[in-house]
């Protein structure tokens, strides 16, 4: 069969670990007899440099058309990257959430797993690890604060910014359901974070997820206060199995999630909607820092594109030799700088790539 890849490069070191991604998604086509065919689009900076905009609606068509899309990553550095000094609904980071919003991708999953080859590269101690751990942060997308109004004005010669949180039922039960629904494919345990010792849209999500939870009796759904939910993280993190929160609790929570894992260079994230229309990328950013030196890890990528042919291509089968052949890669002791310890054989981006897609 063949599937039709958008592929969204980005900036920093996007491309990079994009063309590492596809070299496995290619290897894949020819282990399992599929065709990949990739229609490569501009977002964020790579497209401000070209059409003055983070994504132009012909980015957004074809990315709709596409059955599913596969993202490196977009962003610069502020004060360095001339992207900055434009209106921030015209930055990098504009174009990605566009892209989210424009393809109704509410739910965001962030796996974050302790490979035991990596127990080296874990910043916890050994006693909190014990036999390691396996959680997913379920993260509301499109909705709250990310997405309310927002201005900054000057009042009676005071210069105050507003942003706007927001949360509908309708939104806060659709992601729910997701996170019930992943919990029933797991260990069957939903920690649900919120702020409802301050905030209405705590109190009204508590409400929503409690109701949902009502049709999901086999599993067990606890409260988390997210203040509360970051210390656990790192006291406990054999606690949690879905973690279930909206966008900036999220987006907080899935990186401190991720960096326990040993490197934010390992997780990879599944964006999804209504459809089988999904976006994949890693969980982390454009580390401009890094960029076009070959110094990369590419995996977080490769483990998003897993996902995509799990979650948009119903590939299981496929989907599972991605992911043991980055097993194997690791338990061969191949390491990328960022989680390299003394040992191990360090590579760079592209045979990080060669090797996985060579166990495919
Ligand atoms: C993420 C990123 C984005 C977010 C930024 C780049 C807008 O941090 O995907 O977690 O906050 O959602
Ligand atoms: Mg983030």
């Amino acid at each position: 069969m063949n599937y039709n890849v958008a592929v969204i490069p980005g900036d920093g070191i996007g491309p990079e670990i994009v063309a590492e991604a596809r070299k496995v998604l290619d290897a894949v086509g020819e282990r399992f007899g599929h065709t990949f065919s990739y229609t490569e689009l501009l977002m964020g900076g790579a497209s401000i440099d070209v059409h003055g905009v983070p994504l132009t609606d012909e980015a957004l068509a074809a990315a709709k058309a596409s059955d599913a899309v596969l993202l490196g990553a977009v962003g610069g550095v502020v004060g360095k990257d001339s992207w900055y000094e434009l209106p921030p609904n015209l930055r990098p980071e504009a174009g990605l959430l566009a892209i989210r919003k424009g393809l109704e991708l509410f739910a965001n999953l962030r796996p974050a797993y302790l490979y035991d080859e990596l127990r080296a590269a874990c910043p916890l101690r050994d006693d909190i690890i014990g036999d390691g751990f396996d959680m997913i942060v379920v993260r509301e997308l499109t909705g709250g604060v990310y997405f309310g109004d927002r201005k900054t004005e000057e009042i009676d010669g005071v210069v105050t910014a507003v942003d706007e949180m927001k949360y509908s039922e309708e939104e806060i039960r659709r992601i729910a359901i997701k996170g019930f629904e992943i919990a029933r494919k797991r260990r069957k345990n939903v920690i649900s974070v919120d702020k409802a010792n301050v905030l209405d849209t705590s109190r009204l999500w508590n409400r929503v997820v409690a109701e949902v939870a009502k049709e999901y009796p086999d599993v067990t759904l606890t409260n988390m206060l997210v203040d509360n939910c970051a210390m656990q993280l790192v006291k406990n993190p054999r606690q949690f199995d879905v973690i279930l929160t909206e966008n900036m609790f999220g987006d907080i929570l899935s990186d401190e999630a991720s960096m326990i894992t040993g490197s934010i260079g390992m997780l990879s994230s599944a964006s999804l909607g209504a459809t089988k229309l999904g976006l994949y990328e890693p969980s982390h950013g454009a580390a401009p820092d890094i960029a076009g030196q070959d110094k990369a890890n590419p995996i977080a990528t490769i483990l998003s594109a897993a996902m995509m042919l799990r979650y948009s291509f119903d590939l299981d089968q496929e989907a599972d030799a991605v992911e043991a052949a980055v097993k194997q890669v690791l338990a061969e002791g191949y390491r990328t700088v960022d989680i390299m310890s003394e040992g191990q054989k360090q590579v760079g981006c592209k045979e990080m790539g060669d090797l996985i897609a060579a166990r495919v």
